[in-house]
């Protein structure tokens, strides 16, 4: 195995008992042909899950639903669906993702022209369906029109008892056979958009529906704004889910699969246990075609045992989360640059391919850079996306009129209350105790995600630049560390002068 020049520093240190995490190093810099906006951030979440960036949001419930995983995956990231809520509310969550750009979608929402337009309506509500289209069927189970947004709006508020087949659009309604590819539904739909309604229906001989396309998702694909987006095979957006452990995490792990889940990150406060390595085991066994990411650890050994047990992905942070108070409450944990260094020369040592994401710990772009170059393939982050608008939670305005979101540790003494997820990742495994290992905070509002990745990008892409990597893994090959002094701290951030408030160095 090829040795990098980080390794020896790394080992070196942690041969004198040395921990280091982000403030304690800085990377040298090296002689360059390479410009930043000429650098590759492409990257891997897993074995088989791709990143166009390498930043992933973490599995919190202030942090990642379905509105930040698709700004994630459309930022060329990933987001990971947090656990704490019920398995089929999770799976709807992952299905919102996967639909986002779907323009293909093989078993339409249908409703027959005998329901009333009220009865669609709460079954709209109850189910939390997203869309106002619907295909009507006939009483013999026949596609005999459309119901659209627009009916619903002509349809007066005490006119909600008319039945469907009296307010559906029925003319103009384009169809095609049950094997049109997305390609020739292209075609056919730019040539007829004229009904206004955007939608083709797909119809066997026989009238009845056998799928659906939509001319929203079709453009939505065909624009090149979508280049960027991170993509499964089938065009859709790439998304994660967290899951527990035992038979309700299997059961969890089956509910999401269904929803075509692209990875399941198996969440611990300890990955290093045999309840984890078992779990992954059996999820592996259960589902060899999904990639299984699974942590948190932050010793070199533990990967052995999680690589033998099949995993595809590998989290290591233990102890260094903005929110998190593990070490204070348990002494535990191994400083985050460290961490990551060594479990990711570990892997290398087995010769397995299996990608580190450094998850905790970063508060600027820097840090992420140092992460990358350490080892780790993506950097997993709570405290830089909880402020965006794409994270769950209300906007909470002080009277100054300061604007912040909440974020809590999920293994906060609240996200422990809320939920069992976070009592059985950090209540020690349904022991009941319930040591709270995280705070409640609250974080400044950021605006969409989409900027706060495009500040981590540029960060990110400078630094390459200045060790002349084109890409992440030439980073890592060519990074160098130095240790920085508390002197060499002071020098690296803007001193003695005031920083203006609100310019993009004071975030
Ligand atoms: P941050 O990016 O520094 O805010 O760290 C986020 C990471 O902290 C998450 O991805 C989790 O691994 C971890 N974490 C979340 N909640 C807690 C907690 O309550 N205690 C300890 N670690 C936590």
């Amino acid at each position: 195995m090829k040795n990098r020049p980080k390794d020896d520093f790394f080992a070196h240190l942690e041969d004198e008992g040395i921990g280091v995490t982000f403030g304690d190093v800085q990377l040298k810099t090296k002689y360059s042909t390479v410009r930043p906006p000429d650098v590759s951030l492409v990257s891997r979440f897993s074995r088989r899950v791709p990143l166009k960036v390498p930043f992933v949001s973490a599995a919190m419930d202030t942090v990642t639903e379905y509105p930040m995983a698709i700004a994630m995956a459309k930022a060329g990231g990933i987001g990971i669906i947090h656990r704490a809520m019920s398995p089929k509310e999770q799976a709807r969550h992952v299905t919102r993702v996967k639909r986002y750009m779907n323009p293909f979608i093989p078993d339409p929402i249908c409703v027959f022209e005998t329901d009333t337009v009220e009865s669609v309506l709460r079954m709209k509500e109850e189910k939390e369906y997203d869309f106002d289209t619907f295909l009507v069927l006939n009483a013999h189970g026949k596609l005999s029109g459309v119901l659209t947004s627009r009916n619903f709006k002509h349809c007066l508020e005490n006119e909600v008892y008319l039945t469907v087949g009296t307010v559906m659009a029925r003319d103009d309604l384009v169809t095609a056979h049950p094997d049109t590819s997305f390609e020739e539904a292209f075609q056919l739909m730019r040539k007829c958009p004229g009904d206004g309604i955007g939608l083709l229906p797909l119809v066997d001989e026989s009238g009845m529906v056998a799928g659906l396309y939509t001319w929203k998702d079709i453009k939505r694909r065909k624009s090149s704004e979508t280049e960027a987006y991170n993509t499964d095979t089938d065009g859709r957006l790439i998304v994660g889910a967290a899951i527990g452990i035992g038979d309700a995490g299997l059961a969890q792990a089956e509910l999401l699969v269904l929803e075509d889940v692209d990875v399941l990150v198996i969440d611990a406060a300890h990955g290093d246990t045999e309840t984890i390595v078992d779990m992954v085991r059996v999820v592996k066994k259960e589902f060899p075609d999904v990639d299984v990411v699974a942590g948190n650890i932050s010793e070199a050994d533990a990967v052995i045992r999680l690589i033998q047990a099949g995993v595809d992905g590998i989290k290591v942070g233990q102890g260094g989360g903005s929110i998190c108070t593990t070490r204070t409450v348990a002494g535990i944990g191994c400083p985050q640059v460290s961490a990551v260094a060594l479990c990711e020369r570990a892997i290398r040592y087995t010769h397995k391919d299996i990608p580190v994401c450094s998850d905790g710990g970063v508060t600027e772009s820097g840090h992420a850079a140092i992460a990358l170059a350490a080892g780790a393939s993506s950097v997993m982050m709570g405290r830089i996306f909880a402020g965006a608008n794409e994270a769950p939670g209300d906007i909470i305005i002080y009277p100054d009129g300061q604007r912040f979101k909440r974020y809590d540790g999920m293994g906060s003494q609240s996200a422990m209350e809320r939920s069992s997820a976070a009592r059985e990742r950090y209540g020690g495994n349904g022991s009941g105790k319930t040591v709270p290992e995280g705070v409640e905070a609250i974080v400044p509002c950021q605006g969409p995600v989409a900027n706060v990745i495009s500040r981590f990008i540029g960060g990110v892409r400078s630094s390459m630049g200045y060790l002349g990597a084109e890409t992440i893994s030439a980073f890592q090959m060519r990074a160098e560390f130095r240790r920085v002094t508390e002197a060499g701290r002071r020098e690296a951030s803007p001193h003695d002068v005031t920083v203006i408030p609100f310019s993009p160095i004071s975030k």
